[in-house]
Protein backbone atom coordinates (compact mmCIF):
# COMPACT_ATOMS: atom_id res chain seq x y z
CA UNK A 1 0.00 0.00 0.00
CA UNK A 2 1.32 3.86 -0.92
CA UNK A 3 -0.19 6.95 0.00
CA UNK A 4 -3.50 8.44 -2.25
CA UNK A 5 -3.97 4.43 -2.79
CA UNK A 6 -7.68 4.19 -1.78
CA UNK A 7 -9.30 1.39 1.02
CA UNK A 8 -13.31 0.64 0.53
CA UNK A 9 -15.25 0.32 3.55
CA UNK A 10 -13.07 -0.37 6.79
CA UNK A 11 -15.10 -0.25 9.86
CA UNK A 12 -13.99 1.79 12.80
CA UNK A 13 -13.36 -0.04 15.81
CA UNK A 14 -13.09 2.19 18.37
CA UNK A 15 -10.96 5.28 18.92
CA UNK A 16 -7.57 5.40 20.35
CA UNK A 17 -5.62 8.09 22.04
CA UNK A 18 -5.18 11.14 20.17
CA UNK A 19 -8.76 10.57 18.82
CA UNK A 20 -7.49 8.37 15.93
CA UNK A 21 -10.06 5.37 14.82
CA UNK A 22 -8.78 1.98 14.66
CA UNK A 23 -9.61 -0.62 11.45
CA UNK A 24 -8.20 -3.10 10.24
CA UNK A 25 -7.91 -4.87 7.10
CA UNK A 26 -9.30 -8.03 5.84
CA UNK A 27 -5.05 -9.04 6.07
CA UNK A 28 -5.49 -7.74 9.51
CA UNK A 29 -3.12 -4.72 8.84
CA UNK A 30 -4.22 -2.03 11.13
CA UNK A 31 -5.56 1.15 9.97
CA UNK A 32 -5.08 4.43 11.94
CA UNK A 33 -7.95 6.68 10.58
CA UNK A 34 -7.42 10.14 11.15
CA UNK A 35 -9.80 12.53 14.30
CA UNK A 36 -13.07 12.55 12.76
CA UNK A 37 -14.72 9.15 12.79
CA UNK A 38 -16.75 7.30 15.11
CA UNK A 39 -17.05 3.41 16.51
CA UNK A 40 -19.28 1.76 14.44
CA UNK A 41 -18.90 3.38 11.16
CA UNK A 42 -18.02 2.27 7.60
CA UNK A 43 -16.03 4.59 5.91
CA UNK A 44 -13.68 4.59 2.79
CA UNK A 45 -10.20 6.10 3.21
CA UNK A 46 -7.19 7.47 1.75
CA UNK A 47 -3.98 6.17 2.58
CA UNK A 48 -1.75 9.17 3.90
CA UNK A 49 1.43 7.31 4.85
CA UNK A 50 2.67 3.33 5.08
CA UNK A 51 4.32 3.28 8.54
CA UNK A 52 5.80 0.13 9.45
CA UNK A 53 3.18 -1.43 11.68
CA UNK A 54 0.05 0.60 10.13
CA UNK A 55 -1.41 2.65 7.71
CA UNK A 56 -2.30 6.20 8.49
CA UNK A 57 -5.34 6.60 6.35
CA UNK A 58 -7.74 9.78 6.18
CA UNK A 59 -11.95 8.68 5.53
CA UNK A 60 -13.05 10.15 2.71
CA UNK A 61 -16.56 8.98 2.29
CA UNK A 62 -18.74 7.71 5.31
CA UNK A 63 -20.48 4.81 3.68
CA UNK A 64 -22.39 4.02 7.34
CA UNK A 65 -22.70 6.65 10.09
CA UNK A 66 -22.73 5.93 13.74
CA UNK A 67 -26.39 6.88 15.56
CA UNK A 68 -23.85 9.27 17.22
CA UNK A 69 -23.18 11.36 14.34
CA UNK A 70 -25.14 14.58 14.24
CA UNK A 71 -25.06 18.36 12.33
CA UNK A 72 -21.63 20.40 13.32
CA UNK A 73 -23.08 23.82 14.32
CA UNK A 74 -19.46 25.08 13.19
CA UNK A 75 -20.19 26.92 9.12
CA UNK A 76 -15.92 26.24 9.13
CA UNK A 77 -15.95 21.95 10.79
CA UNK A 78 -15.47 20.81 6.95
CA UNK A 79 -11.78 22.59 6.82
CA UNK A 80 -10.79 23.53 10.33
CA UNK A 81 -8.86 21.62 12.49
CA UNK A 82 -10.25 22.94 15.25
CA UNK A 83 -13.12 20.69 16.53
CA UNK A 84 -13.13 17.34 15.02
CA UNK A 85 -15.75 16.19 17.30
CA UNK A 86 -18.30 18.56 17.11
CA UNK A 87 -21.01 16.24 15.65
CA UNK A 88 -21.01 14.42 18.62
CA UNK A 89 -22.77 16.07 21.51
CA UNK A 90 -21.04 16.93 24.47
CA UNK A 91 -22.46 14.06 26.54
CA UNK A 92 -21.85 11.18 23.71
CA UNK A 93 -18.21 13.09 23.83
CA UNK A 94 -17.73 12.87 27.11
CA UNK A 95 -18.67 9.27 27.25
CA UNK A 96 -16.42 8.27 24.09
CA UNK A 97 -13.52 9.90 25.72
CA UNK A 98 -13.95 8.37 28.88
CA UNK A 99 -13.39 4.70 26.63
CA UNK A 100 -10.37 5.90 25.02
CA UNK A 101 -8.63 6.80 28.71
CA UNK A 102 -9.34 3.48 29.65
CA UNK A 103 -7.69 1.59 27.61
CA UNK A 104 -4.77 4.25 27.15
CA UNK A 105 -4.26 4.13 30.90
CA UNK A 106 -4.53 0.84 30.95
CA UNK A 107 -1.99 -0.05 27.63
CA UNK A 108 0.48 2.71 29.51
CA UNK A 109 0.44 0.82 32.64
CA UNK A 110 1.25 -2.48 31.41
CA UNK A 111 1.02 -5.94 32.81
CA UNK A 112 3.51 -5.26 35.42
CA UNK A 113 1.31 -2.69 37.43
CA UNK A 114 -0.16 -4.85 40.20
CA UNK A 115 -2.98 -2.29 41.55
CA UNK A 116 -6.61 -1.84 40.09
CA UNK A 117 -7.48 0.42 37.59
CA UNK A 118 -9.64 3.73 39.58
CA UNK A 119 -13.20 3.80 37.95
CA UNK A 120 -13.01 7.13 35.94
CA UNK A 121 -15.26 10.01 37.12
CA UNK A 122 -16.44 12.30 34.24
CA UNK A 123 -16.51 15.46 34.40
CA UNK A 124 -18.67 17.58 32.14
CA UNK A 125 -18.01 20.93 31.02
CA UNK A 126 -20.50 23.71 32.11
CA UNK A 127 -20.64 25.02 28.77
CA UNK A 128 -20.70 22.23 25.54
CA UNK A 129 -19.77 25.31 23.37
CA UNK A 130 -18.44 28.93 23.22
CA UNK A 131 -16.43 27.74 26.53
CA UNK A 132 -12.95 29.42 26.20
CA UNK A 133 -11.50 32.46 27.40
CA UNK A 134 -8.18 31.82 25.55
CA UNK A 135 -7.17 30.76 21.97
CA UNK A 136 -4.97 31.24 19.03
CA UNK A 137 -6.08 32.97 15.77
CA UNK A 138 -3.73 33.29 12.88
CA UNK A 139 -3.68 36.42 10.98
CA UNK A 140 -3.48 37.47 7.35
CA UNK A 141 -4.46 40.53 6.08
CA UNK A 142 -5.77 41.66 9.52
CA UNK A 143 -8.36 39.12 9.24
CA UNK A 144 -9.09 35.98 11.54
CA UNK A 145 -7.84 32.32 10.42
CA UNK A 146 -7.77 29.03 11.59
CA UNK A 147 -5.48 26.08 10.80
CA UNK A 148 -6.72 23.69 8.48
CA UNK A 149 -7.29 19.86 9.57
CA UNK A 150 -4.69 17.96 8.42
CA UNK A 151 -2.75 20.85 6.66
CA UNK A 152 -0.46 24.11 7.38
CA UNK A 153 -3.66 25.98 5.03
CA UNK A 154 -5.51 28.32 6.87
CA UNK A 155 -9.13 28.76 6.70
CA UNK A 156 -10.71 32.20 7.04
CA UNK A 157 -12.86 32.44 10.13
CA UNK A 158 -16.26 34.24 10.27
CA UNK A 159 -16.72 32.85 14.22
CA UNK A 160 -15.49 30.17 16.31
CA UNK A 161 -17.85 28.13 18.28
CA UNK A 162 -15.23 27.07 20.80
CA UNK A 163 -14.37 30.52 21.45
CA UNK A 164 -16.26 32.00 24.90
CA UNK A 165 -19.33 34.69 23.18
CA UNK A 166 -17.73 38.07 23.84
CA UNK A 167 -14.29 36.46 22.84
CA UNK A 168 -15.71 35.32 19.24
CA UNK A 169 -17.82 38.67 19.14
CA UNK A 170 -14.27 40.65 19.52
CA UNK A 171 -12.19 38.64 17.11
CA UNK A 172 -12.95 40.53 14.15
CA UNK A 173 -11.59 43.62 15.76
CA UNK A 174 -8.49 42.00 17.79
CA UNK A 175 -7.33 40.67 13.78
CA UNK A 176 -7.64 44.08 12.70
CA UNK A 177 -5.25 45.38 14.89
CA UNK A 178 -2.90 42.66 14.32
CA UNK A 179 -0.05 42.30 12.06
CA UNK A 180 0.58 38.34 9.98
CA UNK A 181 1.11 35.69 12.62
CA UNK A 182 -0.10 33.49 15.53
CA UNK A 183 -1.77 35.46 18.05
CA UNK A 184 -2.95 34.61 21.60
CA UNK A 185 -6.54 36.52 22.51
CA UNK A 186 -8.34 36.10 25.76
CA UNK A 187 -11.51 37.42 27.60
CA UNK A 188 -12.26 38.10 30.95
CA UNK A 189 -15.34 35.67 32.36
CA UNK A 190 -16.26 38.54 34.73
CA UNK A 191 -15.97 41.49 32.47
CA UNK A 192 -15.97 40.28 29.05
CA UNK A 193 -13.16 43.13 28.04
CA UNK A 194 -11.03 41.14 25.28
CA UNK A 195 -7.80 41.78 24.36
CA UNK A 196 -4.63 40.54 22.47
CA UNK A 197 -1.03 38.98 24.03
CA UNK A 198 -0.04 42.46 22.41
CA UNK A 199 -2.31 44.29 24.46
CA UNK A 200 -0.35 46.00 28.08
CA UNK A 201 -3.63 45.14 30.13
CA UNK A 202 -4.52 42.96 33.24
CA UNK A 203 -7.99 40.91 32.52
CA UNK A 204 -10.02 39.73 35.69
CA UNK A 205 -10.34 36.10 36.63
CA UNK A 206 -12.56 34.59 39.00
CA UNK A 207 -12.70 31.72 41.80
CA UNK A 208 -16.03 32.73 43.43
CA UNK A 209 -15.66 29.49 45.23
CA UNK A 210 -12.39 31.14 47.09
CA UNK A 211 -13.50 34.81 47.24
CA UNK A 212 -10.10 35.33 44.83
CA UNK A 213 -10.13 37.88 41.49
CA UNK A 214 -7.01 37.10 39.44
CA UNK A 215 -5.79 40.20 36.84
CA UNK A 216 -4.01 38.01 34.45
CA UNK A 217 -2.03 39.42 31.17
CA UNK A 218 -3.48 38.11 28.26
CA UNK A 219 -0.24 36.25 26.95
CA UNK A 220 0.21 34.44 30.17
CA UNK A 221 -0.55 30.67 30.52
CA UNK A 222 -4.35 30.06 32.17
CA UNK A 223 -6.78 27.38 32.22
CA UNK A 224 -9.20 28.23 28.85
CA UNK A 225 -12.15 26.21 30.36
CA UNK A 226 -12.76 28.78 33.07
CA UNK A 227 -16.19 27.33 34.00
CA UNK A 228 -14.64 23.93 33.94
CA UNK A 229 -11.33 25.21 35.76
CA UNK A 230 -13.99 26.20 38.76
CA UNK A 231 -14.30 22.38 39.53
CA UNK A 232 -10.79 20.80 38.55
CA UNK A 233 -9.01 23.56 40.74
CA UNK A 234 -11.85 22.62 43.99
CA UNK A 235 -11.16 18.74 42.83
CA UNK A 236 -7.18 19.30 43.33
CA UNK A 237 -7.77 20.98 46.53
CA UNK A 238 -10.12 18.10 47.61
CA UNK A 239 -7.75 15.03 46.60
CA UNK A 240 -4.54 17.12 48.39
CA UNK A 241 -6.71 16.00 51.73
CA UNK A 242 -5.42 18.09 54.70
CA UNK A 243 -1.98 18.09 53.90
CA UNK A 244 0.08 21.39 55.08
CA UNK A 245 2.81 21.94 52.64
CA UNK A 246 2.14 21.70 48.94
CA UNK A 247 4.35 22.28 46.23
CA UNK A 248 2.54 23.10 43.05
CA UNK A 249 5.44 22.47 40.49
CA UNK A 250 4.38 23.71 36.46
CA UNK A 251 2.16 26.50 38.43
CA UNK A 252 1.60 28.95 36.35
CA UNK A 253 0.60 32.15 37.11
CA UNK A 254 -0.84 30.09 40.30
CA UNK A 255 -3.99 28.59 39.24
CA UNK A 256 -3.81 25.94 41.92
CA UNK A 257 -1.43 27.82 43.97
CA UNK A 258 -3.28 31.23 45.06
CA UNK A 259 -6.74 29.24 46.01
CA UNK A 260 -4.82 26.52 48.05
CA UNK A 261 -2.97 29.79 49.85
CA UNK A 262 -6.45 31.04 50.28
CA UNK A 263 -7.06 27.66 52.18
CA UNK A 264 -4.30 28.23 54.36
CA UNK A 265 -1.99 26.05 52.91
CA UNK A 266 2.18 26.64 52.89
CA UNK A 267 2.46 26.54 49.34
CA UNK A 268 5.90 26.43 47.20
CA UNK A 269 4.95 27.33 43.65
CA UNK A 270 7.86 26.45 41.08
CA UNK A 271 7.31 27.97 37.42
CA UNK A 272 9.63 28.02 34.22
CA UNK A 273 8.14 30.75 32.95
CA UNK A 274 9.34 34.13 34.30
CA UNK A 275 6.40 36.41 33.17
CA UNK A 276 4.03 33.58 34.67
CA UNK A 277 6.06 33.60 38.08
CA UNK A 278 6.10 37.11 38.64
CA UNK A 279 2.02 37.49 37.60
CA UNK A 280 1.90 35.06 40.10
CA UNK A 281 3.60 36.79 42.89
CA UNK A 282 1.83 40.35 42.13
CA UNK A 283 -1.47 38.42 42.76
CA UNK A 284 -0.05 37.01 46.08
CA UNK A 285 0.55 40.37 47.21
CA UNK A 286 -2.37 42.05 45.91
CA UNK A 287 -4.39 39.51 47.67
CA UNK A 288 -2.73 39.47 51.07
CA UNK A 289 -1.91 35.59 50.67
CA UNK A 290 1.61 35.49 52.72
CA UNK A 291 1.61 31.49 52.46
CA UNK A 292 2.70 31.27 49.18
CA UNK A 293 5.98 31.53 47.16
CA UNK A 294 6.73 31.66 43.50
CA UNK A 295 9.64 30.41 42.26
CA UNK A 296 10.73 30.40 38.64
CA UNK A 297 12.75 27.11 38.12
CA UNK A 298 13.14 25.01 34.97
CA UNK A 299 11.88 21.82 36.30
CA UNK A 300 14.09 19.72 33.59
CA UNK A 301 17.31 20.13 35.48
CA UNK A 302 18.15 18.34 38.00
CA UNK A 303 19.78 21.42 40.18
CA UNK A 304 16.19 22.91 40.26
CA UNK A 305 15.17 20.30 42.48
CA UNK A 306 17.46 21.10 45.42
CA UNK A 307 14.59 24.09 46.71
CA UNK A 308 11.69 21.92 46.25
CA UNK A 309 13.72 19.24 48.82
CA UNK A 310 14.10 22.11 50.90
CA UNK A 311 10.65 23.11 51.17
CA UNK A 312 10.01 19.36 52.36
CA UNK A 313 6.45 19.08 50.83
CA UNK A 314 4.10 16.58 51.97
CA UNK A 315 2.35 16.65 48.51
CA UNK A 316 2.49 17.79 45.86
CA UNK A 317 0.38 18.83 42.68
CA UNK A 318 1.43 18.51 39.05
CA UNK A 319 0.39 19.81 35.66
CA UNK A 320 3.19 19.61 33.33
CA UNK A 321 2.91 20.57 29.71
CA UNK A 322 1.27 18.44 26.89
CA UNK A 323 5.05 16.48 26.47
CA UNK A 324 5.67 15.35 30.09
CA UNK A 325 8.15 15.98 32.57
CA UNK A 326 10.41 13.35 31.46
CA UNK A 327 12.65 12.13 34.86
CA UNK A 328 10.39 13.22 37.13
CA UNK A 329 9.09 9.89 38.79
CA UNK A 330 12.97 9.26 40.06
CA UNK A 331 13.15 13.04 41.46
CA UNK A 332 9.74 12.60 43.47
CA UNK A 333 10.24 8.87 44.36
CA UNK A 334 14.01 10.24 46.24
CA UNK A 335 11.54 12.84 48.23
CA UNK A 336 10.95 10.82 51.58
CA UNK A 337 8.29 12.94 52.92
CA UNK A 338 5.94 13.19 50.43
CA UNK A 339 3.26 11.23 50.77
CA UNK A 340 0.46 12.33 47.81
CA UNK A 341 0.48 13.47 44.31
CA UNK A 342 -2.34 15.16 42.47
CA UNK A 343 -1.22 15.04 38.61
CA UNK A 344 -3.25 17.33 36.18
CA UNK A 345 -2.50 15.78 32.44
CA UNK A 346 -3.40 16.89 29.23
CA UNK A 347 -1.17 13.48 27.55
CA UNK A 348 -2.46 10.67 30.04
CA UNK A 349 0.34 8.53 27.81
CA UNK A 350 3.64 10.39 28.80
CA UNK A 351 2.36 11.26 32.64
CA UNK A 352 2.09 7.27 32.88
CA UNK A 353 5.70 6.97 31.33
CA UNK A 354 7.10 10.00 33.91
CA UNK A 355 5.33 8.41 36.83
CA UNK A 356 6.56 5.18 36.15
CA UNK A 357 9.66 5.26 38.82
CA UNK A 358 7.08 5.74 41.47
CA UNK A 359 4.37 2.90 40.28
CA UNK A 360 6.81 0.17 39.79
CA UNK A 361 8.27 1.36 43.31
CA UNK A 362 4.11 0.55 44.71
CA UNK A 363 2.93 3.73 44.65
CA UNK A 364 -0.67 3.25 44.01
CA UNK A 365 -3.05 5.13 41.25
CA UNK A 366 -5.83 5.95 43.91
CA UNK A 367 -8.59 8.19 41.80
CA UNK A 368 -8.62 9.12 38.02
CA UNK A 369 -11.13 12.08 37.00
CA UNK A 370 -11.49 12.87 33.55
CA UNK A 371 -12.53 16.67 33.16
CA UNK A 372 -13.46 17.74 29.50
CA UNK A 373 -11.83 20.70 29.13
CA UNK A 374 -12.45 21.14 25.51
CA UNK A 375 -15.49 19.57 24.84
CA UNK A 376 -15.68 19.27 20.51
CA UNK A 377 -12.00 17.73 20.44
CA UNK A 378 -10.46 14.45 21.09
CA UNK A 379 -8.48 16.59 24.00
CA UNK A 380 -9.24 15.94 27.75
CA UNK A 381 -7.48 17.07 31.14
CA UNK A 382 -7.47 13.77 33.84
CA UNK A 383 -6.50 14.79 37.30
CA UNK A 384 -4.91 11.38 38.85
CA UNK A 385 -4.15 10.92 42.30
CA UNK A 386 -0.72 8.71 43.33
CA UNK A 387 -0.30 7.54 47.07
CA UNK A 388 2.91 6.30 49.13
CA UNK A 389 2.33 2.36 49.95
C1 LIG B 1 -0.23 23.00 31.53
S1 LIG B 1 0.54 24.48 32.08
C2 LIG B 1 -0.08 24.52 33.71
C3 LIG B 1 -0.01 25.83 34.42
C4 LIG B 1 -0.85 25.96 35.70
N1 LIG B 1 -0.72 24.81 36.57
C5 LIG B 1 -2.29 26.25 35.39
O1 LIG B 1 -3.16 25.41 35.67
O2 LIG B 1 -2.59 27.34 34.87
C6 LIG B 1 2.19 23.96 32.21
C7 LIG B 1 3.14 24.99 32.78
O3 LIG B 1 4.44 24.38 32.86
C8 LIG B 1 5.40 25.37 32.57
N2 LIG B 1 6.64 24.65 32.17
C9 LIG B 1 6.88 24.00 31.00
N3 LIG B 1 8.09 23.41 31.02
C10 LIG B 1 8.65 23.69 32.24
C11 LIG B 1 9.88 23.37 32.85
N4 LIG B 1 10.80 22.63 32.22
N5 LIG B 1 10.11 23.82 34.10
C12 LIG B 1 9.18 24.55 34.76
N6 LIG B 1 7.99 24.89 34.22
C13 LIG B 1 7.71 24.48 32.97
C14 LIG B 1 4.77 26.21 31.48
O4 LIG B 1 5.36 27.50 31.42
C15 LIG B 1 3.31 26.25 31.95
O5 LIG B 1 3.05 27.36 32.76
Amino acid sequence: MNAGDTLSALRVEKLLWRGRGLARLDSGQVVMLEPGVLPGETVDARVIKAAKDFLQAEAVRTLEASPLRGAHPCPHADQCGGSRFGMVTPADGLALKAGILRDAVARALGRSYAGALPEIRAVPSPDGWRYRWRGQIHVRGGLPHAMAHASNDLVPLTDCHLLAAPLAAAMPSLAAKLPDGRFTIAASPDTGEAATELDRTLLPFSFPDFGLTLRLPPNTFFQANWGLNQLLVRAAIDELGSFERIADLFSGAGNFALPLAARGRTVLAVEGSAPAVDTGTRNAARLGLGSVTFRSANLAKPASWSMVRGFAPQAAILDPPRTGAKGIGQTLLDMPGLQRLVWVSCDVVNTIRDAKPLLDAGWRLTAMSLFDMFPGTWHMEVLMVLERP
